[in-house]
């Protein structure tokens, strides 16, 4: 825990060195800065002394924003002086670049683009879902251990008379397309999808898949590898190390994870398998010659080895230097 004073006397001594707006804003009033970093540290503040700490900082904070004002004033009008003396287009220019995509909105698209090339259309479901479409038609009974792995989000009401859930996963893409929908099929289905657990260097709470459902006669096992081998191949454009590792999933049968070489360890991308037939049935589908297969990709998972990135929090950290800089690579 770094003292208050200790960030005050940093403060007047960077106020010397005249450091730029730039970097006082960084440093001091960023989510990440010592300002924030002060208003964290009040649970270790005694109860009594809470008030004054909290004022403190409060001070403090107005002080470092007047003279971070202070400062961005003395840029623009010396940015100002150099302009000829009327010109507001090029004077908004100097402050403002152009918005783009982000990484994974991109690797959508480029996603979508791919499986356009293979014959599958676009379909997406809501992300507010009921048990049903999450759980029961995709046979993850209520008792089923299963739906323990989903770590659920939950919405409801104050007297519970509303229950839905935010999609833990996109498979239910699957059972909404179906009930409107008759074979052949070939759809992919990207979107956002929310599960409460703790986050790491390779889970996030909120991220996106892509659903992918392929059925038809004679659609086997042997034709979901050449689809995902075309598909990686297309994407990474460079021969990477895949495997198929045995897995369980309630709604396919067999099932596997799809896991990637990356810096010296498997990361799982995947979860796929034949789709199971009782989830067929629910879906209306009973003729028995019809069969195929799902699978889920994890797109951060993707984004992490397309752009080498180590730990999945940086992508959706909202640091701009960082996205603009996935933004000048490959895609
Ligand atoms: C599923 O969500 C299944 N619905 C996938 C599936 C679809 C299987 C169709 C069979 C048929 P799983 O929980 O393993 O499975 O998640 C799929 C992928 O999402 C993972 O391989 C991983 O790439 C990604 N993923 C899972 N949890 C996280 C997380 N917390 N943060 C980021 N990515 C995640």
């Amino acid at each position: 825990m770094r003292p208050i004073a200790e960030i005050q006397e940093e403060y007047q001594q960077d106020k010397r060195l005249q450091i730029s707006a730039q970097d006082i804003y960084n440093k001091y009033l960023s989510r990440k800065g010592y300002i924030q970093q002060l208003f964290e540290q009040i649970h270790h503040i005694s109860p009594e002394e809470k008030g004054v700490y909290g004022q403190q900082v409060n001070t403090l904070k107005q002080e470092i924003i007047s003279y971070y004002e202070s400062l961005i004033g003395a840029e623009l009008s010396t940015s100002q002086s150099i302009l000829p003396s009327i010109d507001p287009v090029s004077l908004a220019d100097i402050h403002r670049g152009l918005g783009k995509y982000s990484p994974i909105s991109w690797l959508m698209f480029r996603i979508q683009d791919i499986f356009a090339e293979l014959g599958f259309s676009v379909d997406i479901g809501p992300e507010m879902e009921t048990e049903h479409y999450n759980f029961d038609a995709l046979n993850i009974p209520e008792s089923h251990p299963a739906r323990d792995v989903w770590d659920t989000i939950w919405v409801t009401n104050n007297d519970n008379s509303f229950q839905k859930l935010l999609r833990t996963h996109t498979s239910p893409v699957q059972i909404h397309h179906l009930e409107s929908h008759q074979p052949p099929i070939r759809i992919i289905a990207p979107g956002k999808v929310y599960r409460y657990e703790a986050t790491d260097s390779t889970h996030e709470t909120v991220f996106h898949q892509v659903e992918g459902l392929m059925l038809d006669t004679n659609t086997s096992i042997a034709t979901f590898k050449g689809v995902i081998q075309v598909f990686f191949q297309k994407l990474f454009q460079q021969d990477i190390q895949m495997r198929l590792r045995p897995s369980y999933f309630p709604f396919t049968e067999p099932s596997f994870e799809i896991d990637i070489w990356m810096n010296d360890k498997w990361l799982e991308i995947a979860g796929a398998g034949m789709v199971n037939r009782i989830v067929l049935k629910n879906g209306g589908i009973t003729d028995p010659d019809i069969q195929g297969f799902a699978f889920g990709f994890g797109i951060e998972r993707l984004a992490m080895i397309l752009y080498q990135i180590d730990d999945i929090r940086l992508i959706h950290s909202a640091d701009i230097r960082f996205v603009s800089q996935l933004g000048k690579t490959q895609l």
